[in-house]
């Protein structure tokens, strides 16, 4: 029996690849980088499905160059790389990964939080320099992190990973998000619901976990770093756009804050030149990636894939409206 094919943006890891082998026909964009768009779309046409990355976008002209494909498995949990609603008037299933990645980003927002307030990036160019003439008193001094007020905007199964680290560090912990967290949710983290201008203005720290929507696109501008205390740092490790990149390079010249750490940009892989200081700890997209975590994504997409294919439903659909009757379990 011939098996279905698949077009992988990426050659994966190895135990997704002998998943994906056993079901597929599976052909793979093995260049080093990302596949330049009208190579995505050569190599998609006639296929049945496609596993790809958050680089990739997925949209009408794709499905117009793909008439076979039934799915689209991103190997993200974010998929503002899809037009979600262009895949479902096709008929053509989408999935993400969430969950697998929670604990991973969290790490790594502490990872950038704890870095720009302590002025690690200063502290390693100084002992690689050959320049350090040893400990003073008033040295690359930062700022503390213990006892603090985190503000975390979107607190989801993210920034709720982020707000138990926080515990550890005796943090205050407020937050805001399009809903409110249980009471259970709110006792077990001690963390407090604030209008989101609150939490800016309150906060020593800002971390951003909300996911890139209409609503959330420039959720961080001017007007919201004007409120922010000039003592306080600004942490995204959710999506660049959700913080308007040109606002914030003119906050760090003003002083308005005291720094960021960013793992996202809002033209990827551009980085504004204004970002580029002292104050900025800045990172290529790396919040997820742990070896074990991206391993997991990976499996999970080929898993979302083998499903829809074997008349199961996806475990992650995003679209379950386009199961048809019978597939659909
Ligand atoms: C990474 O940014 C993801 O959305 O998984």
């Amino acid at each position: 029996m011939t098996k279905p094919t698949v077009f992988s943006t990426h050659p994966l890891f190895e135990e997704p690849r002998r998943k994906i082998a056993e079901r597929f026909d599976v052909e793979y964009w093995t260049v080093p980088g990302r596949p330049p768009r009208d190579e995505l779309l050569r190599r998609v046409a006639g296929k049945d499905a496609l596993i790809c990355l958050l680089t990739e976008t997925i949209d009408a002209e794709l499905l117009g160059a793909a008439p076979r494909l039934r799915m689209v498995a991103n190997v993200a949990v974010g998929f503002d790389n899809i037009d979600l609603q262009a895949c479902t008037r096709r008929k053509v299933a989408v999935s993400n990964t969430p969950g697998v990645l929670d604990e991973t980003t969290a790490d790594f927002a502490w990872t950038l939080l704890l870095a720009v307030a302590r002025r690690l990036l200063e502290g390693d160019a100084l002992a690689r320099s050959g320049q350090w003439q040893g400990w003073n008193l008033d040295q690359i001094c930062g700022a503390d992190v213990w006892g603090k007020t985190l503000g975390i905007l979107g607190f989801g199964r993210i920034g709720r990973a982020v707000a138990r680290r926080a515990r550890g560090f005796g943090m205050r912990i407020v937050y805001n998000d399009a809903a409110h967290a249980t009471a259970e949710i709110e006792n077990e983290l001690r963390a407090e619901f604030l209008e989101r201008d609150q939490v800016v203005a309150e906060s020593d720290f800002v971390s951003l976990h909300v996911p890139l929507l209409p609503e959330t696109r420039g959720l961080i501008g001017a007007a919201e770093l004007l409120r922010m205390k000039p003592s306080a740092f600004l942490i995204n490790t959710s999506r660049g756009p959700v913080v308007q990149e040109s606002a914030l390079v003119a906050a760090l010249e003003r002083g308005t804050i005291a720094g960021a750490a960013l793992d996202v940009y809002e033209n990827e892989p551009r980085i504004s030149d204004g970002l580029r200081r002292p104050n900025v700890v800045l990172a290529p997209h790396l919040a997820s990636a742990s070896t074990e975590t991206r391993t997991k994504m990976a499996v999970m997409a080929v898993e979302n894939t083998i499903a829809l294919f074997d008349g199961r439903r996806p475990p992650n659909i995003l679209n379950p409206e386009v199961l048809h009757e019978g597939a659909a379990i």
